[in-house]
């Protein structure tokens, strides 16, 4: 399986309006509760550790991640990839590491989690 999908999203346009795909990202974590659960999950998994929830610290933070892909629908399966794959030029030359103790399923709830964070 490829880690970093290069293939161009042709489901672009039948995705939903952003407003409401923004307030499907926020809501679904909320209503099963899992909000506070993808950030115990974040500090578990050691993201915390490179990561700041605002700022850039070893890598960029989270609100500064969402900013930039908030238009971007396929961004949610790709920073999936990425969390488990690692990651390198996309923000600087840093290199962040495979997250192999990362599942499929962690790493969705993960890129959900990180996306839905406000405007720092
Ligand atoms: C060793 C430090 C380190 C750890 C641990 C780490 N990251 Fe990263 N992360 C980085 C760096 C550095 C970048 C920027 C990489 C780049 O420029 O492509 C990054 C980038 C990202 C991105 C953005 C990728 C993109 O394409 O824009 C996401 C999302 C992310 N990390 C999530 C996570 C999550 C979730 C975890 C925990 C499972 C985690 N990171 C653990 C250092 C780290």
């Amino acid at each position: 399986m490829p880690l970093i999908s290069k293939r161009p999203s042709r489901n672009t346009r039948k995705l939903p309006p952003l407003p409401l795909l923004v307030s499907l990202l926020m809501s679904a974590p909320a209503c099963a509760g899992t909000v506070d659960g993808a950030q115990a999950l974040a500090r578990e998994r050691g993201c915390l550790a490179c990561h700041g929830m605002l700022r850039k610290q070893v890598g960029p933070g989270f609100a500064q991640i969402a900013e930039r892909y908030r238009n971007d629908a396929a961004a949610p399966s790709r920073l999936a990839g990425k969390i488990q794959g690692g990651s390198v030029g996309t923000w600087g030359r840093v290199i962040m590491p495979r997250q192999s103790r990362v599942t499929d399923e962690e790493a969705k709830a993960l890129a959900g989690w990180v996306l839905s964070q406000p405007q720092p």
